[in-house]
This record gives structure tokens, C-alpha cells and sequence, in this order.
């Protein structure tokens, strides 16, 4: 991965945080390239990372082996046409973070066969520990596939899908994840604090807890439930707290919720797609 020049089209939150990963992987500075239109992020960023930068996207694309779309999705359509002509002329594999961007309609605006990586990662990602899945079309090659995936690695956990409809079902799940589990710390917070906790002690207790259940449950090969059953003796408090989460009906609470979200998913996927 050394010897090949990484594009960055986009230099947000999510660019800077796999600029971070990859020079930390060991990745030289002078193989990767951002373009965004602000001057001011693009000095900030050569500041901290003395990478390339440029206002040009072209000039960008058209110096890498793999280029990373990492603008917002409502802008992907028009920036991703004007690329067209650098990416067919050096034909680097294209990596998308754009949340509900297809494949289909990357490669319609990119016309073409490009090889196009699609990957819907999420906010941990920010702090390097995101979980991120991709999405390969049949035009990526197994070199590709892997660069890739050790280019998304530097920021978190990475796995592969091979239906492409099952994106909708990650961003359900995974992208829009994290909020979901902010709300449920928020909730334990407030619980803890109405029961006495001072706010601080509350928030400590769980996060730590939320840390911890997670790291138990990633370094166990036990499924979840089995793991709960285990920290639920009979007549005491955690089966309790259980009774009552299972009588307000959680799962299917869960259920509706990743729902619509998925349905969410596979709407704005139609109106940030297409041709018009
Ligand atoms: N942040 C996350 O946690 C997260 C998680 C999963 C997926 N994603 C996806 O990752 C992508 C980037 O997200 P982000 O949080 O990094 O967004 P961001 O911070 O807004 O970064 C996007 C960057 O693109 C720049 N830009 C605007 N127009 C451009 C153009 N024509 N050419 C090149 N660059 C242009 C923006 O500049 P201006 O600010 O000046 O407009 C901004 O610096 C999004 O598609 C998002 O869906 C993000």
C-alpha cells in the first residue's frame, strides 16, 4: 500500500480521520492527496498531516491508484460526473464513504467499468474505532478488494457484503448505531441520577459499563443471550430490570425502529440517485 497515491475528494471529518489512521499505518504523506474547495481546511490539514492538498479535484484523481469520494451525499452526483473524465483516464479503484450512495449510480455518473468500492461506515470512526461495511462491484480486483479494506481498517472494524440491498440494513443497524446507543447511556444516566447518583457518577458508571459489556461481548464466542442469562441470577435485581424492559416490549420497539430507519435508508438512496 506504500507505493500507490490515495485521493481524497472531500476534506471533512471523515478524510481527516482516515488520513490519521493511514499515516499511522505507516502510509508516507507524500502519497496522499486532498481536494476540497476550503482553503482553510486544506491548510489545516497540510499543517497537521503535510499531505497534498488542492482546491482541484481533478488534479487530485488524476495522480492516484485509489480515490476516495468522501463528500456528503447530496453533493455526491455532481462531483462525482465532474470527476468522470480524470477517472476514466487513470482508472483508479474508487472508494466511496458516501452514506446511500449506490453503486449503480456511481458508475452511471463515472460511466464506464470503474471499479468502485461502496462502504457505509459510522461516527466511531472518528475516534478509529468505526465498524464499517463494503461493498465490492465485480469490477474490483482481489488486490483492490484488499487495499480497500486495509485502507477502512485504519479507522475501526471492517466486513464485506455481497448484496448490495443489504447497505439499507447496515446503515439501519450500524450507521445510525451509534445514536442508538447514546440514547439508551442517556436513559441509564438519568435513571441513575433519579435514584441518587451524583450526574458525573452516573455518566462514568455507565459509559464504563456500556464499554465493558461490548469488550465482553466482541473477546466472547457465547451469542448475547447467553451472555445476559449469565448475568441474570434468579430473584435477583438484574432479572427485575430485565422484566420490566421485556414487558415495554424492547425487541419489537428495536424492531420498528431499525424499520424505519432501513426504509429511510432506501428513500434517500432514490432521491441522492439517478440521473436527473
Ligand atoms: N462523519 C461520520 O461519522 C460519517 C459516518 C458515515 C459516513 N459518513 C459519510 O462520509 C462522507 C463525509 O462525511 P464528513 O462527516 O467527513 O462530512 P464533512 O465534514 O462535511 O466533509 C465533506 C467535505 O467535502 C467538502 N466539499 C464540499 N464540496 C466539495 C466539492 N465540490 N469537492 C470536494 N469537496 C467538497 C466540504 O467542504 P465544505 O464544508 O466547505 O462544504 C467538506 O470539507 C459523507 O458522505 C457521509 O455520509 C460520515
Amino acid at each position: 500500500m506504500k507505493d500507490i497515491n490515495i485521493a481524497f475528494i472531500g476534506g471533512g471529518n471523515m478524510a481527516r480521520s482516515l488520513v490519521g489512521g493511514l499515516l499511522d499505518d505507516g502510509m508516507p504523506a507524500e502519497r496522499i492527496w486532498v481536494a476540497d474547495p476550503n482553503e482553510a481546511v486544506l491548510r489545516n490539514l497540510h499543517e497537521h498531516f503535510a499531505i497534498h492538498i488542492t482546491t482541484d479535484n481533478n488534479e487530485a484523481a488524476l495522480n492516484a491508484q485509489v480515490v476516495i469520494l468522501a463528500i456528503k451525499p447530496q453533493l455526491a452526483k455532481t462531483v462525482v460526473r465532474a470527476l468522470a473524465p480524470a477517472i476514466q483516464n487513470g482508472r483508479p479503484l474508487v472508494i466511496s464513504i458516501a452514506a446511500g450512495i449506490r453503486e449503480t449510480d456511481l458508475r452511471s455518473w463515472l460511466s464506464g467499468d470503474t471499479a468502485i468500492v461502496r462502504t457505509m461506515p459510522n461516527t466511531p470512526a472518528l475516534v478509529r474505532s468505526g465498524a464499517t461495511a463494503l461493498f465490492a462491484n465485480s469490477a474490483v480486483s482481489k488486490v483492490q478488494r484488499n487495499l480497500a479494506e486495509s485502507i477502512l481498517r485504519a479507522v475501526g472494524m471492517t466486513l464485506w457484503v455481497d448484496d448490495e440491498s443489504l447497505m439499507d440494513a447496515v446503515t439501519a443497524l450500524s450507521g445510525s448505531g451509534p445514536a442508538y446507543f447514546f440514547l439508551i447511556m442517556e436513559a441509564l444516566e438519568n435513571a441513575g441520577e433519579h435514584l441518587g447518583l451524583p450526574r458525573e457518577t452516573a455518566r462514568l458508571l455507565t459509559l464504563q459499563t456500556a464499554f465493558g459489556a461490548a469488550k465482553m461481548a466482541l473477546e466472547s464466542n457465547d451469542d448475547l443471550a447467553e451472555l445476559r442469562q449469565r448475568v441474570t441470577s434468579p430473584g435477583g435485581t438484574t432479572e427485575q430490570a430485565l422484566n420490566v424492559l421485556q414487558n415495554h416490549k424492547l425487541e419489537a420497539v428495536f424492531d420498528e425502529a431499525l424499520s424505519a430507519a432501513h426504509r429511510r435508508s432506501v428513500e434517500l438512496a432514490e432521491i441522492f440517485g439517478g440521473n436527473n
